[in-house]
C-alpha cells in the first residue's frame, strides 16, 4: 500500500501538479502538492506566520520558532511560553534526526509527597490548579536552543509577529471562543487570569479582538535579551513574585538553572519505514515502538481499517505497551530507562504471544513483562513544518490541561503550566489522564515528569517522508500509532488519516475507548463479545501531519476536530 501511494504521488505529481488525484481506499481525494514548504498547525494564524517565514527564506526551524511564539498568543489553551515540550528535527545538511527535550522540571523545593496531606491522601486538585502545580517552564529555552543550533534568521525577526499579534490583538475565532467559554469559571479563579481573559469583566466572544499587552512586553524582552528576557531580569522576577503570592515553588535559581537537553531519538523500523520519535522523559517513542512492533507480524490490511479484528489486536498491543509505561519510564537523568530491553525483538515477540486474537486480555492479570529495575512513573498542540531545503520539524508543546494551571503571571501576561500532575503524585493514583505510575516517576527536585507527547518523523529510504503528532494526553501515542498504521498498512491519504475515528486502550483503566459516532453497532458488539469493556467518549486529538514524496513535494493535513490548517507554497 505504501509503495503504491509513493508511486501514485510520483507519477500523478508529474502530470497534475499542483493538484493531484489520489485514488485510495475507495475514496477520491484531491491533495495539493507544494514544492517549497508547508506548515500544519491547529491555528490558521500561526500557520500563516510560519509560512511567511518560509517564504522569506527562513528554514523549518526558523518557522517553528515563529509558530511556537505565535501560538503562545493566539492559541492560549496550549500555545505557551509558560510550559514545555519536545521537538524532533530532521536536518538535511547532517542527514540526521535530533530530539530536543524542553520539558518542564520540578522546582528544587519540590518533594515526593508535596501533593499529599498529613494522612498520605492526595489533596484533590493540588497538582492541577495554581502556582504549586507548575513546573519550571522550558519553552523559551527550547525555542532558543532550536534556533541556536539550526536557525538562520534573526531571533528578533522570529518573535516579531507574535509581539505584534499580542500588542494589536487578533480576532477570536469560534473555536477559541468556545475553548475559553468552556473554561470560563476556572479562568476567573485567579484575579490576574480574569484580567486577561475577561478584559471588560465579560468572557471574550467570537469576533472580539483579543489584546494582550503584558504578554507583548514579555515577548519583547525575550526578543531583545533571548534567555535573559525570560529566565532572569523582569520576567523572572514577575514569576517569582507570582510564586510568593500564590504559594508556588519556582525560584529565581530554578529559572536561571533551567536547561533543555538534546537526546537520542527512539528509532525503530516498521515495515519499510524508519520511525524516529521522542525518547524519555517522554514515553511517546518507546510505547509507539512497542505498539507497532507487537502489531508488525499481523496482516492488518487483511482485516481493514475500522474492523473489529484490527481494533481488537491494536487495543491488545496498547494494553501490553502501556503496562510497561506505568512501571519503567521516567526522566532518564534520574533512573535508567530499559529502552533496549523494551524494544528488544525477543521481548516484543513474547508480548505478542500474550495476545489472544479472539479474546480481550485482563489488565489486572497483565503487568509489565520486565522486572521493575529501580524504586521507581486537552491541552497540548502539535505542529509540523517542512522547508525547501529538505529540513523537517515535528514539535509538540503544552501547558498540560487546557489553559494549564489557570494562573497567569501577573504583569507578564502568560499562563503557567500544571505539568506537575504528570508525575506519579502517589504510586497507583491515576493522574488526570487516568495514567497510573510507580516510583520511577515520583517527584524529585529538578526532575522532569513523564510525558506521552510523541512528535515523530518518518524516513523512507533515508529521506523524510512523514512528520506527525497530536495532543490528547495519554491518547497521543495511540493517535500517532493509528495514523502510522493508516498510512503504511491501509494506504490512506493524509486527509482520511486525520479524519479517521480513533480508539484507545492504556492498560488501566481496563477499558477500550471509542470515539462516539465513529464505530457502528456491529463492530461494537463484536468487540464486546471479545470481552472488551467499551466506553464511548467525545472526539479527541488534533493530529497534524505532513508528507514529503520522492520528488520532495510536500502536502499536509490538519485534524477536522479543530480549526487547524495545512498551508503550503
Ligand atoms: O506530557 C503529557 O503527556 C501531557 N502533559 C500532555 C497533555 C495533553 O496532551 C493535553 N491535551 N489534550
Amino acid at each position: 500500500m505504501y509503495e503504491y501511494l509513493k508511486k501514485s504521488i510520483a507519477v500523478a505529481g508529474l502530470i497534475f501538479l499542483p493538484a493531484l488525484l489520489l485514488f485510495n481506499c475507495g475514496s477520491v481525494k484531491v491533495e495539493t502538492l507544494y514544492e517549497n514548504g508547508g506548515v500544519a498547525s491547529t491555528s490558521p494564524i500561526a500557520a500563516e506566520i510560519g509560512l511567511k517565514i518560509l517564504e522569506d527564506g527562513g528554514n523549518a526551524v526558523d518557522a517553528a520558532v515563529a509558530v511556537g511564539f505565535a501560538l503562545a498568543v493566539c492559541y492560549p489553551e496550549a500555545g505557551n511560553i509558560g510550559g514545555g515540550g519536545f521537538a524532533l528535527v530532521y536536518s538535511e545538511d547532517d542527514k540526521t534526526v535530533e530530539a530536543l527535550d524542553f520539558r518542564e522540571k520540578a522546582p528544587s523545593a519540590a518533594g515526593r509527597d508535596m501533593y499529599l496531606d498529613d494522612s498520605g491522601l492526595v489533596i484533590p486538585g493540588s497538582s492541577l490548579l495554581g502556582a504549586k502545580a507548575a513546573g519550571v517552564p522550558g519553552t523559551v529555552a527550547g525555542m532558543f536552543e532550536l534556533w541556536r543550533r539550526y536557525g538562520t534568521r534573526d531571533w528578533y525577526e522570529l518573535l516579531q509577529p507574535a509581539i505584534v499579534l499580542a500588542d494589536t490583538g487578533f480576532i477570536v475565532s469560534d473555536y477559541i471562543a468556545r475553548s475559553m467559554a468552556e473554561q470560563k469559571d476556572s479562568l476567573a479563579i485567579f484575579h490576574e487570569t480574569g484580567m486577561i481573559f475577561h478584559p471588560d469583566g465579560r468572557k471574550l466572544l467570537s469576533g472580539d479582538r483579543f489584546i494582550q499587552k503584558d504578554l507583548s512586553e514579555t515577548l519583547e524582552r525575550i526578543a531583545l535579551d533571548t534567555l535573559d528576557g525570560f529566565y532572569s531580569g523582569r520576567t523572572a522576577e514577575l514569576i517569582a513574585a507570582s510564586m510568593t503570592k500564590n504559594g508556588g515553588l519556582i525560584s529565581l535559581e530554578d529559572l536561571q538553572s533551567y536547561n533543555p537537553a538534546w537526546r537520542t531519538p527512539i528509532h525503530f523500523t516498521f515495515d519499510s519505514l524508519d520511525i524516529y520519535s521522542m525518547p524519555p522523559p517522554s514515553s511517546g517513542g518507546v510505547i509507539l515502538g512497542e505498539i507497532l512492533k507487537i502489531l508488525e507480524p499481523f496482516d492488518l490490511a487483511l482485516y481493514g481499517v475500522g474492523s473489529a479484528e484490527y481494533i481488537h489486536l491494536t487495543a491488545e498491543a496498547c494494553r501490553l505497551a502501556y503496562a510497561d509505561r506505568a512501571v519503567h519510564l521516567c526522566d532518564p537523568e534520574f533512573t535508567e530507562n530499559p529502552i533496549t530491553e523494551l524494544l528488544d525483538s525477543a521481548y516484543l515477540e513474547s508480548r505478542c504471544r500474550l495476545i489472544d486474537p479472539h479474546l480481550a486480555g485482563n489488565s489486572s492479570k497483565i503487568g509489565s513483562g520486565l522486572p521493575e529495575k529501580a524504586a521507581e512513573s486537552e491541552s497540548t498542540t502539535h505542529y509540523c513544518i517542512a522547508d525547501r531545503f529538505g529540513n523537517v520539524v515535528s514539535l509538540t508543546y503544552t501547558l498540560n490541561t487546557s489553559f494549564g494551571s489557570k494562573l497567569v503571571v501577573e504583569g507578564a501576561g502568560f499562563l503557567l503550566n500544571n505539568e506537575m500532575d504528570d508525575f506519579s503524585i502517589k504510586p497507583g493514583v491515576a493522574n488526570v489522564y487516568g495514567l497510573v505510575g510507580g516510583r520511577s516517576n515520583e517527584i524529585a527536585p529538578g526532575k522532569r515528569m513523564l510525558s506521552s507527547m510523541t512528535p515523530t518523523i518518518v524516513l523512507y529510504r533515508g529521506k523524510p517522508c512523514l512528520a506527525l503528532g497530536s495532543p490528547g494526553g495519554s491518547k497521543i501515542i495511540t493517535t500517532v500509532a493509528q495514523a502510522l498504521i493508516d498510512f503504511d498498512r491501509f494506504g490512506m491519504n493524509l486527509q482520511d488519516i486525520v479524519t479517521q475515528p480513533r480508539f484507545h486502550h492504556q492498560w488501566l483503566p481496563d477499558t477500550l475507548f471509542l470515539e462516539t459516532g465513529g464505530f457502528d453497532i456491529n463492530i461494537k458488539q463484536d468487540l464486546i463479545s471479545r470481552g472488551h469493556m467499551i466506553y464511548e467518549r467525545s472526539r479527541y486529538g488534533d493530529l497534524q501531519i505532513i508528507s514529503i514524496n520522492n520528488d520532495r513535494l510536500i502536502t499536509g493535513a490538519s485534524d477536522p476536530r479543530h480549526e487547524g490548517v495545512f498551508r503550503g507554497y
